[in-house]
């Protein structure tokens, strides 16, 4: 949970193996000189991954690391170095089709996210599209979730949702839902960047903190927020603004929702924060800034006028 914030711009790796769309929404949103964080490194196990011409053609440096056959221990120790001497904070897996060991994970906790295309727990490993088009799923979406030792497991940080459709092929599906991918990968970043999402920590640390009412509270907290991550996540963001704003002997009443204004106002905080990162509204105007040298000069106008 203390991972983050950094009190200077945090330095992002970003893993891919593929095309790279998440990473050309991350290299957007954190470029070169941000005061929240840049990417500074792109890594991918094939060297023709259109990925890494995105990274170089943003002036990002590219690293192919190769992932040869049962490979996967020269891959990480190359990858570990690789993070370590250019001083990496944050990790994201973006469309990285490996899976990373217990142990690389681990020294990572809470540093290392990924982006999966459904609403996890639902459909996590490969074809998530298609396994929810064959269970007759409703609505479909993506998840942005930290990294543990399991596939597609651990803790979410943001999801967001999509309609399916009557007459939906995997392919209409997966656009759908990677256009919501663009924004929620951005969102999560800044999220975590920030210090308002992580892993929930186990009650140990609650109790060693706000003691051990708290620690009790804390650890009968079940269910999830409506982006999908654990609730415990949000009592624990209402602690944390809390000590932000000099209260941090408030947390308990806050959580036994027997306060006053202060303890009101941490939740209604954590409310209007958290709808801030829903629609995303940083990112689509980065896109929108992006699009607009394609767009046909009616579009452009009426945009303007927004
Ligand atoms: C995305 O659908 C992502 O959710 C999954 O792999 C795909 C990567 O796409 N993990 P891209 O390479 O970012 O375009």
């Amino acid at each position: 949970m203390d991972a983050f914030p950094l009190d200077r711009p945090a330095r992002l790796a970003v893993f891919a193996s593929g095309r790279g769309t998440n990473l050309a929404s991350l290299l957007r949103t954190f470029p070169q000189g941000d005061a929240l964080g840049s990417v500074v490194l792109v890594v991918s196990d094939r060297e023709d991954a259109p990925a890494l011409a995105r990274a170089r053609s943003a002036g990002v440096e590219a690293l192919h690391i190769p992932w040869p056959r049962g490979g996967r221990a020269a891959f990480e120790a190359q990858a570990q170095a690789a993070l370590e001497a250019r001083g990496i904070d944050l990790v994201c897996l973006a469309g990285f089709m490996r899976i990373l060991s217990p142990v690389f994970v681990e020294a990572w906790a809470g540093r290392i996210l990924n982006i999966h295309p459904s609403l996890l727990p639902d459909f996590p490993g490969l074809h998530a599209q298609r396994q929810a088009l064959e269970a007759g799923a409703r609505e479909a979406g993506c998840s942005v979730h930290f990294v543990d030792a399991g596939v597609d497991s651990g803790p979410v940080v943001l999801q967001r949702r999509v309609p399916v459709f009557p007459g939906d092929t995997e392919e209409t599906l997966a656009a759908r839902i990677l256009y919501e991918e663009h924004r929620a990968y951005p969102d999560a970043v800044r999220l975590v960047l920030e210090g308002w999402a992580f892993p929930p920590p186990d009650a140990g640390f609650v109790r060693e903190r706000y003691g051990p009412e708290a620690a009790a509270i804390y650890a009968a907290l079940e269910g999830r927020t409506p982006e999908g991550a654990p609730r415990k996540v949000q009592y624990l963001r209402v602690a944390r603004f809390l000590e932000r704003v000099g209260y941090p002997d408030r947390v308990l009443a806050a959580w036994k929702g027997t306060g006053g204004p202060v303890e009101r106002a941490a939740w209604a905080w954590e409310t209007l924060k958290l709808e801030a990162y829903r629609p995303g509204a940083a990112a689509v105007r980065q896109e929108l800034e992006a699009l607009k040298a394609e767009l046909p000069p009616a579009v452009r106008t009426l945009l303007e006028r927004v």
